[in-house]
């Protein structure tokens, strides 16, 4: 280098410097701001995935007051249904009113285009009872083009309209529970198999390839046999895979199964049940055993999950309203066991955001990953619940009377976290 040029250049530095640096972090901004407009670009497209990673985002920074929506949502379309599985604990003399859920809501739920998986189904009670269903179905279909549509259902009344309507779902599970007729009559009361069979029949003629079915079975002990005729079935109707759950016991009262037939505590017929993996495999069915994929399929319904970030995420990225027993509409955010008590009217669901940010939803969010000591009761108590062993409330009762005051239970032991709270 000439060293005229040198000398200068070694004046300049200290005004030069600062300017180059100056220059690059401004390309940089640039460069962010325009990768950031394509992306949003993009994710307008998709508004379920630009939703996903806001929620993400929020859920890392631990928000309590949200911006995004839950990547799933639920809605149980009815509290009653028209069969009674003896391992279900929804109990129809307790329902003291049958109750749907508005038809005339979904249109109006223009939030629902930034959710991932919309579930027409959950909680006790069987949405195809709706008379409305296929309605329904068009609703969410048109408000939210992008999001996965799912069901779970008996299947007893999946046929004419509800079968049509079917058509628009992503995703069905058929809780079929039985491949005999045996075992059927012997777990579930005023269904029909046959019925049930002719519909699984008219499901396999009618589903749209993309569309995902599974055949899920609550493995009580009259229902180990049917495990590899279920596999069969599947393979059958060339349907995606069969889903084997375990069994939460409910009190044996009334009909309801004994706690004999429970067997989550047998080894032996658990290893027995995931033997039987290289059948499904190689009839071309996707096998997964209490939650386990043993064998391959294509799609399953989501547990959302953000790697790297600890605790539990349910109260960011899930959200479902269901109908109880007298007819409240209730939010809830996970299937724990112990209830939010948050009820919510029509507008709170349809304005989402009433719900999903109310005061006990920012107190759950700010405590849920908390000490033990911080932590909101209905949290602490799931940490404690042990579901498949009743014997195990009264000694949570004992410990909650100790350590927990606030804390009160049902006369069957249920604990009660929180006060019954309404969201207008
Ligand atoms: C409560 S149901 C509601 C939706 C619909 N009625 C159905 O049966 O698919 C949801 C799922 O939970 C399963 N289930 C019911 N009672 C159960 C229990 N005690 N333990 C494990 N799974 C259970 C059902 O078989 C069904 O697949
Ligand atoms: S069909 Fe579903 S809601 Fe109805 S009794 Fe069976 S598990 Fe319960
Ligand atoms: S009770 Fe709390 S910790 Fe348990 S699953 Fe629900 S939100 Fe998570």
């Amino acid at each position: 280098m000439d060293s005229r040029l040198k000398a200068w250049l070694d004046r300049a530095a200290p005004v030069l410097r600062p300017a180059r640096r100056a220059a690059w972090a401004a390309c940089d901004t640039l460069r962010s701001i325009a990768g950031l407009s394509l992306g949003s670009f993009r994710y307008l497209q998709d508004p379920p995935k630009w939703n996903e990673a806001l929620n993400r985002l929020e859920r890392r920074f631990g928000r309590a007051r949200l911006w995004s929506y839950p990547p799933v949502v639920g809605f149980a379309l009815s509290n009653y249904c028209n069969q009674r599985c003896r391992f279900c604990s929804l109990d129809l003399k307790n329902v003291q009113r049958r109750v749907l859920l508005p038809a005339g809501s979904f249109a109006r739920m223009k939030w629902l285009r930034f959710v991932r998986e919309i579930w027409l189904s959950g909680a006790a009670g069987d949405s195809l009872v709706h008379p409305e269903f296929a309605r329904i179905v068009a609703a969410v279909r048109r408000v939210a083009p992008k999001s996965r549509l799912m069901l779970s259902t008996n299947g007893l009344a999946l046929k004419g309209a509800n079968l049509e309507a079917a058509g628009e779902l992503d995703y069905i599970n058929v809780s079929t529970n039985a491949a005999t007729e045996a075992t059927y009559a012997a777990l579930i009361k005023g269904g029909s198999f046959r019925q049930l069979m002719a519909n699984l029949e008219g499901l396999a003629r009618r589903k749209r390839p993309s569309a995902a079915v599974h055949l899920s079975m609550v493995l009580a002990r009259s229902a180990v046999d049917d495990v590899r005729p279920m596999i069969e079935l599947a393979a059958r109707f060339r349907f995606d895979a069969v889903e084997v759950y375990r069994y939460f016991p409910i009190p044996p009262e009334d009909g309801a199964l004994p706690l004999s037939e429970a067997v989550n505590d047998e080894p032996a017929i658990w290893d027995r049940v995931r033997g039987l993996a290289g059948y499904a495999r190689a009839r071309g069915v996707g096998y997964l055993v209490a939650g386990e994929q043993l064998a391959p399929c294509r799609s399953f319904n989501t547990l959302v999950q953000y790697r790297g970030i600890r605790g539990c995420h349910a109260p960011w990225s899930n959200g479902h309203i269901s109908i109880g027993p007298s007819g409240e509409t209730a939010f809830s955010v996970c299937c724990s066991g112990v209830s939010l008590n948050l009820s919510v009217g029509d507008s709170a669901y349809v304005d989402f955001r009433r719900a999903w940010n109310c005061r006990r939803m920012q107190e759950v969010r700010r405590t849920v990953n908390r000490p033990d000591d911080r932590q909101n009761d209905m949290c602490w108590l799931c940490r404690r619940l042990e579901r498949a062993n009743f014997g195990s409330k009264r000694e949570l009762r004992e410990l909650a009377s100790r350590v927990r005051p606030d804390i009160r239970f049902t006369e069957g032991d249920d604990p009660i976290a929180f006060a019954t709270e309404k969201v207008a």
